[in-house]
């Protein structure tokens, strides 16, 4: 793997356990009004809570819909790996997230969501 590639989840029938503390877990409906805001909650990771501690911990995870950053969320290890966000958005469009762990590197996921 390139030292510049996200990391992601590779096969989703079989996850590792640093998938499973890394990649991020986005919830969020699949179908959304235009311009109305909805609740996307974002938590690291998937299946096991990543370590919040001294020396390992999830630095920022970071919301996007395509390539427009939406926000960014800053974490010490004395927060739990985890945000809700209200967002709207205009139209159609895949929302990432972005997550950094200090040891770890940076992993993506993402949904579709449908703006009707
Ligand atoms: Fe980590």
């Amino acid at each position: 793997m390139s030292k510049y590639e996200i990391k992601t989840l590779v096969n989703h029938d079989d996850k590792t356990a640093l998938e499973k503390k890394h990649v991020p877990h986005i919830i969020a409906p699949d179908k959304v009004k235009k311009g109305e805001l909805f609740e996307v909650t974002v938590q690291m990771g998937n299946e096991i809570d990543h370590p919040m501690e001294e020396g390992h911990f999830i630095q920022y995870v970071e919301l996007y819909a395509e390539y427009f950053q939406l926000a960014r969320v800053d974490f010490t290890p004395e927060v739990k790996a985890e945000a809700t966000l209200q967002i709207k958005l205009e139209e159609s469009c895949t929302l990432r997230a972005f997550e950094s762990c200090n040891l770890h590197g940076q992993w993506e996921a993402s949904k579709e969501i449908t703006v009707e």
